[in-house]
């Protein structure tokens, strides 16, 4: 139970999500499989430009390795510049040199104007967001909770991916040929919560408003939006579930963790469908999790 609360400095403002030092390198089990990227890479044209929040590790930086290896100009974001850097140093590994990386906090307004005005400056257009940064929370009963760790994580869950919307939709609507897509990195949380999980839980579920409500406003514009939800995958945000999850019953127990590459192949069918294809949903777990019924 104490390896699960952490302490609650850990999860205000500025805190890293990731150990450092905790870069994949090639070779690596998290690495996506090559005869599978490459398989994408007549799937996707090769003029697409992406944005990829949270690419300083995890799924985000697997996510822009992958977009790379594909063909795609992609611009990744974070707040840790030297961990950003070095997702563009693999990608550069893979041969891709259109990437840019712009380091800052994506739930201040400035920096996401910024983010997209540069963005459109350097490439021209703008065919994916993928809304991908995010933060988990210390499980502690919701009368110990601060506002501020909850404000937190709904500015990082919430409100970033509705600026980085905002700012996609006005691109997408007025760029030539219009249209796009946004994939917001939702959870299974935000359809059954972890116990004491209000915040996380609370973010991922309105995240699923969101998404719905862009795939709704999107439609007449050839935009489309999905949210992927994910259960346990190895990186530095779940890792710990390995060690030992709470569940319901009060029990702790080592929960099973899937490879990330096999979120990533998911995102990478559903950008390689023609933007008047949608997929509005998608649910991928490890099979042995136990969260149907979350027992
Ligand atoms: N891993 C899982 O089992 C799992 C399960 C369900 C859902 N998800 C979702 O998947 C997404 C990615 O998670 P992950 O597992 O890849 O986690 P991760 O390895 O901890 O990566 C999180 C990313 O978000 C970025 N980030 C956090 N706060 C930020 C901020 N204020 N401004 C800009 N960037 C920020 C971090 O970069 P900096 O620290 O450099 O800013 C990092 O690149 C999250 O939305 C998460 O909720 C993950």
């Amino acid at each position: 139970m104490e390896d699960l609360k952490g302490s609650i400095s850990e999860w205000l403002p500025g805190k890293q999500s990731e150990p450092e030092g905790a870069v994949p390198v090639p070779g690596s089990r998290n690495l996506i499989n090559r005869a599978c990227v490459a398989r994408f890479c007549t799937m996707a044209a090769p003029t697409k430009v992406a944005i990829i929040t949270g690419a300083s590790a995890g799924i985000g930086r697997h996510t822009a390795i992958a977009l790379g290896e594909a063909g795609w100009k992609v611009v990744i974001t974070a707040r840790r510049s030297e961990a950003l850097e070095e997702t563009k140093d693999m990608m550069k590994i893979l041969e891709n040199k259109n990437c840019l990386a712009m380091a800052g906090d994506i739930t201040q307004e400035t920096f996401v104007k910024s983010l997209f005005e540069e963005t459109i400056q350097i490439f021209g257009r703008l065919d994916l967001l993928f809304n991908n940064a995010g933060m988990f929370q210390p499980q502690i009963p919701i009368e110990n909770l601060p506002l501020e760790v909850f404000q937190n994580v709904i500015n990082v869950n919430l409100i970033a991916p509705f600026l980085c919307t905002q700012q996609a939709m006005r691109i997408f609507k007025s760029q030539s040929p219009s249209g796009g897509r946004i994939i917001n990195n939702g959870s299974v949380s935000a359809q059954v919560p972890r116990p004491l999980s209000y915040a996380y839980s609370s973010s991922k579920h309105a995240l699923t408003g969101l998404t719905k409500t862009t795939a709704l406003e999107g439609r007449p514009f050839n935009i489309t939006c999905t949210q992927i939800n994910i259960g346990n995958t190895e990186t530095g945000l779940a890792n710990r579930l390995a060690q030992g999850a709470l569940q319901a019953d009060g029990r702790i127990i080592p929960e099973p963790l899937m490879d990330v590459r096999h979120v990533v192949n998911s995102i990478m069918h559903v950008v390689g469908l023609p933007n008047d294809v949608s997929v509005l949903e998608m649910t991928v777990l490890p099979t042995q999790m136990p969260f149907i019924g979350r027992g």
